[in-house]
């Protein structure tokens, strides 16, 4: 996952940016670089493929020395890791260099005006377009003022980035923006020096006097301070906020739980699942390690998905995806009943595994019961190096990030995101996707990480979550309706509800309401619909009408700009508008943030919740392996430790 890391004050900056992307490690890369203006005026850029280590060796070949500087470490979007492509990217006079976390989804249309301008290209980046696009409106309009082009160049690109520029000219400052959520913009204070993070533990060695850019807030930062912007150029004040020495509590940073950090940042890890994946110029998926060869993926007869909790639900969605997309049968079912049941398993069948920890104790059986009888076996795991991951014959890791928080956020739909690009991927090498509606699906999926972006600004800034869990935070009971594609979401938003704030809720499918819950339905049991603008939108309005009709309350998860919602609804709680196949992703992140606030508003343990465990090691009423204990009663107990054991070991917190 992309990191950067900025520096400006007396000392030398590289072994500063080098020790800050060190901290930054653990979240992945593949190439890193770093650019420094020495004291002769000049920007000295070093670039290197692979290991932070071969950065370093560069660098220690040819040290450079400058009191100001940023780095980068990649997580390739556009173009295959290589030095060429990592970060920092110059201008073709080398005047300005420029590091980007985030997606440039208009970047084909950027990068073709652009050379017709005469820009040549020196990579296959996205991020090359940001420098170039900068560097020209610093030489067409903004007579001559580097902020001034900043700003002009960001009001042309669409998607979520964060973006660090150096210049030649100005060797006094580093201009940092956002636009989205494509990933956090940390200003650190320091006594005559000032620091940029992507992440406060790449500069939690030097200062805990932090400030935080929102999405469109610019930062010209120099030794010694920060001027803080809109995107219009007006000067905002900025609170600067003390933070925990502790690492762990650092990591939360502005957040009060690593649940809403972890809810907050799903720009950043869907922009993270995407990377390295597609191929924009070719509209091609790739997914090296899942290993499948083209003959076997032909030869695939069904896929079997096996999950628990949020996984499972998971995996519901991806069924839709799975056989849309690649027309392949596909069964979802729970691994602890997959396991019991004597399934029929056979060599043409890919059994899927989905699971966050990748240690769960009923997936990892399933997936040795699935090897036995010779079905290829993958899992999409976001703990690097768990079980699954290595029991499996392949895999695809979620690329969430570490997730802290036990009910699971990021990882459920960075977990969906990749089970839409196996979709892609399965369709396209079995020939069901031409490459036009590839290349069409491929740049919907590129804009998702915009949308959620949007949406969870939205839902900062109105506070419309905390009104909700005020008004309803004493309820005990809801239900939840969704239908087609979106039936899974309403289960998972019931299940975030009752595992946080440990209020009863049923997810259901709308169709099913007449065959009993509606029995249910008064005044005092509200109903959460998920109803965005689908084949299956009038069937959902329908059912609003009839809880209406029974006094009952709903909450509706639709877009801002449906009027008829709006009017039939008590409240709506909004989502932009993406495509049918897309729009669980945005859906499920409103349930999230209500379950959340109601839990905060219910003074719940949110990161902890009561009998739960973030890796379910032990079956229930089963024995662990290890101790021998019986697992209901350990299954806490052993779950922490494991959640601390496998937190240190796949991410080194
Ligand atoms: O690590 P896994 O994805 O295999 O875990 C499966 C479930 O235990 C997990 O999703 C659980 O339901 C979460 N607490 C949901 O928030």
């Amino acid at each position: 996952m992309c990191g950067i890391v900025g520096y400006v004050g007396t000392q030398d900056a590289a072994p500063i940016v080098l020790h800050g992307l060190r901290q930054l490690e653990y979240r992945g890369y593949d190439s890193a670089g770093l650019a420094v203006i020495d004291r002769a005026g000049q920007v000295q850029v070093r670039r290197e493929a692979g290991k932070l280590i071969n950065l370093e060796q560069a660098i220690a070949a040819e040290p450079v020395y400058g009191a100001i500087g940023v780095g980068h470490t990649r997580w390739a979007t556009h173009g295959p890791p290589s030095r060429r492509n990592a970060h920092p990217h110059s201008s073709p006079d080398g005047e300005l260099v420029v590091v980007q976390n985030g997606i440039v989804e208009n970047f084909m249309e950027l990068r073709r005006m652009l050379q017709a301008e005469g820009y040549v290209f020196q990579s296959d980046t996205d991020t090359e377009v940001i420098v170039h696009l900068i560097h020209h409106h610093l030489h067409n309009g903004s007579a001559g003022d580097l902020e001034v082009a900043v700003r002009e160049a960001l009001a042309e690109l669409q998607g979520p980035s964060a973006i660090v520029v150096l210049s030649r000219r100005h060797p006094d400052r580093l201009i940092t923006a956002r636009l989205g959520n494509a990933g956090g913009v940390t200003v650190g204070y320091g006594d005559g020096e000032m620091y940029i993070a992507s992440d406060i533990p790449a500069i939690l060695r030097h200062t805990r006097r932090l400030a935080f850019l929102e999405s469109r807030q610019m930062a010209v930062v120099t030794a010694d301070g920060v001027r803080f912007t809109d995107l219009k150029g007006e000067p905002i004040w900025k609170e600067v906020v003390a933070i925990d020495w502790n690492p762990m509590a650092a990591e939360k940073g502005e957040y009060r739980h690593f649940m809403q950090k972890e809810i907050f940042e799903q720009g950043r890890s869907l922009t993270d699942t995407l990377r390295s994946r597609l191929d924009f110029a070719e509209s091609v998926v790739t997914l090296p390690s899942l290993g499948l060869t083209p003959q076997q993926v032909r030869e695939l007869t069904k896929v079997t998905i096996v999950a628990c909790g949020t996984s499972y639900y998971a995996g519901l969605v991806g069924k839709y995806y799975l056989e849309r997309l690649a027309r392949i049968p596909v069964e979802v079912d729970y691994a602890s009943e997959f396991r019991y049941r004597q399934p029929i398993v056979e060599s043409t069948h890919l059994v899927l595994a989905i699971t966050q920890s990748g240690e769960t104790v009923d997936t990892l059986a399933t997936l040795e019961e699935a090897r036995a009888h010779g079905a290829y076996t993958a899992a999409i795991v976001n703990a690097i190096g768990s079980q699954a991951a290595r029991v499996t014959d392949g895999h695809i890791y979620m690329q969430a990030g570490p997730e802290i928080g036990v009910a699971s956020s990021k990882a459920f739909t960075a977990s969906i995101t990749d089970l839409y690009l196996l979709g892609l991927y399965l369709g396209q090498e079995r020939g069901v996707l031409d490459v036009e509606l590839r290349t069409a699906l491929i740049r919907e999926l590129s804009s998702l990480p915009g949308l959620a972006g949007e949406l969870l600004e939205e839902a900062w800034r109105s506070g419309r979550y905390r009104q909700l869990a005020e008004r309803f935070y004493t309820y005990h009971n809801f239900l939840y309706l969704g239908r087609g594609i979106n039936y899974p979401i309403a289960r998972e938003g019931a299940l975030k509800l009752k595992e946080i704030s440990y209020i009863h809720a049923e997810g259901y499918p709308a169709g099913e309401m007449k065959h009993g819950p509606i029995a249910l339905i008064d005044a005092s049991m509200p109903t959460v619909v998920v109803a965005p603008h689908d084949s299956v939108y009038d069937k959902m309005l329908s059912q609003v009408e009839q809880v209406k009709a029974r006094n009952g309350v709903v909450l509706a998860v639709a877009h801002a700009d449906d009027p008829v919602m709006a009017q039939k609804a008590d409240f709506v709680l909004p989502v932009p508008r993406t495509s049918e196949l897309l729009a669980p992703i945005l859906a499920v992140i409103p349930l999230q943030i209500f379950a959340y606030e109601m839990a905060v508003r219910r003074g719940a343990d949110v990161d902890q919740p009561r009998n739960l465990a973030k890796s379910v090691t032990v079956e229930k009423g089963g024995r662990d392996k290890e101790t021998g204990r019986q697992g209901d009663r350990e299954t806490r107990r052993q779950g922490d430790r494991e959640t601390k054991r496998g937190a240190s070991r796949s991410y080194g917190l």
